[in-house]
């Protein structure tokens, strides 16, 4: 695993429990039902108040049809039913006062404990957080490369801090706002990585062409028809000519990556030979 994939915790079973050698069908099959691991295909795990809220996009285009085909796997653990006494429940008033409710730990070390059994390999752990390590394409390859991933969602003002120490959970965020929960940004954090799984795009160079992947973003795309509203394609790209359309194409990423994330622009031509 590179420094660009959130870790192992040193919590997870070294053992299986109960996880079966079955191979991944081809058949589609309900995306929400709860299936048998399929050995050595990528999985998420998603602990949340609000299980129907997944597959969610998820669900939809190839990511859809690529869960249905068993190339990846979703499992949602419902927070709620780990709450404590007759009314289950999972939050308690901040220590040392203020606004909200925050997730107790005592709740979610029992579902933490709950999802990790029997997981093996590379799993890390991961709190939706806006306090965490900003999403980027690098951490999504990182993630790729992992068996699967845990992802525990947030509500209210967040989650104890001692559960995120005692299982060593990074914290990774969608952005510098603040969301109502995690489920939006847990199921960004999957499709991008799922998108990275071989066999889940129809076009597998298309991860290789596009933005960040080689530290610039991507170039202007366009299709027919070949004018619209007064608007023509670039002549270069009706050429034929396939030299010069790379060549265009690399100089318009450059120069769009210079103008709008000089950040990335600066990382990169400290790359550059030249
Ligand atoms: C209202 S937020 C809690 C915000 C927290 N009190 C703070 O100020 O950092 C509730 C939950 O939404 C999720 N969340 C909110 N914004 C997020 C972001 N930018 N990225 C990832 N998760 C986010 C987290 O899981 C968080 O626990």
């Amino acid at each position: 695993m590179s420094d660009d994939t959130p870790h192992t915790p040193a919590h997870a079973p070294a053992k299986s429990h109960g996880r079966k050698a079955i191979r991944p069908t081809f058949q589609p099959r309900e995306l929400m039902t709860p299936t048998p691991d399929l050995v050595g295909v990528w999985k998420a795990k998603i602990i949340t108040l609000f299980p129907t809220a997944f597959p969610g996009v998820l669900g939809e285009s190839l990511t859809g049809k690529a869960l249905q085909q068993g190339l990846w796997q979703l499992e949602t653990v419902d927070l709620r039913e780990f709450g404590v006494g007759k009314h289950r429940n999972v939050d308690d008033t901040p220590a040392g006062g203020g606004a909200g409710m925050v997730l107790r730990p005592d709740v979610l070390g029992d579902a933490i404990e709950h999802t990790m059994a029997g997981v093996q390999g590379q799993w890390p752990i991961i709190y939706l957080s806006p306090r965490g390590r900003p999403m980027d394409q690098k951490m999504m390859q990182g993630l790729a490369r992992c068996d699967g991933v845990t992802l525990l969602c947030g509500r209210f003002e967040g989650v104890d801090e001692r559960v995120l120490e005692h299982y060593g959970i990074q914290e990774v965020s969608l952005g510098d706002f603040v969301m109502t929960g995690g489920e939006i940004a847990a199921q960004a954090l999957i499709d991008a990585t799922v998108r990275l799984i071989p066999g889940v795009l129809g076009n597998q160079a298309s991860t290789e062409e596009e933005s960040f992947s080689s530290g610039l973003l991507e170039h202007p795309q366009y299709t027919r028809p070949a004018e619209w509203k007064g608007r023509p394609i670039p002549d270069v790209l009706m050429s034929g000519h396939h030299g010069k359309v790379a060549e265009w194409r690399h100089e318009m990423s450059e120069k769009i990556t210079r103008e709008r994330r000089p950040d990335l622009w600066d990382v990169h031509s400290r790359k550059k030979p030249d």
